[in-house]
């Protein structure tokens, strides 16, 4: 008799246990997300807008693309990672800043400005010999279909800000 008490004693402590537990979980998850939210935008790079300074002074940018590579901090959810990002920059006839995305927009693969030395002036894609020009518009009968995203640029204190890669027309 007095082991089946005991026994019933314990059970109740278990589920008391049990119950403290599932609420202190809840209770430390409505504490964090305030505190994580106020701290929030001190682990972000990039601003407002999402643009980001990518370290290169407008007066090195040149007629001539290159590749310049930078990192973002991306913040999915509670996952914080840093993701590499390139673009091909140059200055236009008109002197506005070009900054296309690497990416080919057949496949994916990563195109070089004059990577074919049979196409010079172009910006060629090794993976299924996709040629775009020097604006980005892709060459008719190359398999691309459409021409190489630009990202979204602003020059402060003569710096260059990039941000997000969109479709020509849209950035
Ligand atoms: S991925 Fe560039 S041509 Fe196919």
């Amino acid at each position: 008799m007095s082991e089946e008490k005991k026994q019933q004693v314990t059970r109740r402590q278990f589920l008391n246990y049990t119950l403290m537990g599932v609420g202190g979980f809840m209770a430390a998850g409505l504490l964090i997300s305030p505190v994580r939210m106020a701290i929030d935008p001190i682990l972000k790079s990039t601003d407002e807008g999402g643009l980001v300074n990518v370290g290169v002074s407008v007066d090195d940018i040149t007629n001539e693309p290159q590749r310049i590579d930078w990192k973002v901090e991306q913040v999915d959810g509670w996952y914080e990672s840093e993701v590499d990002r390139s673009a091909w920059v140059y200055k236009n006839e008109n002197d506005e800043i070009v900054a296309l995305s690497p990416t080919c927009t057949h496949l994916g693969c990563v195109v070089s400005w004059e990577g074919n030395e049979s196409y010079p002036n172009q910006f060629f894609c090794p993976c299924h010999n996709g040629r775009f020009e020097k604006d980005g518009t892709n060459v008719p009968g190359t398999p691309p279909l459409e021409p190489l995203h630009t990202y979204e640029l602003e020059v402060r204190d003569g710096m260059l800000f990039l941000g997000d890669a969109k479709p020509q027309g849209e950035a």
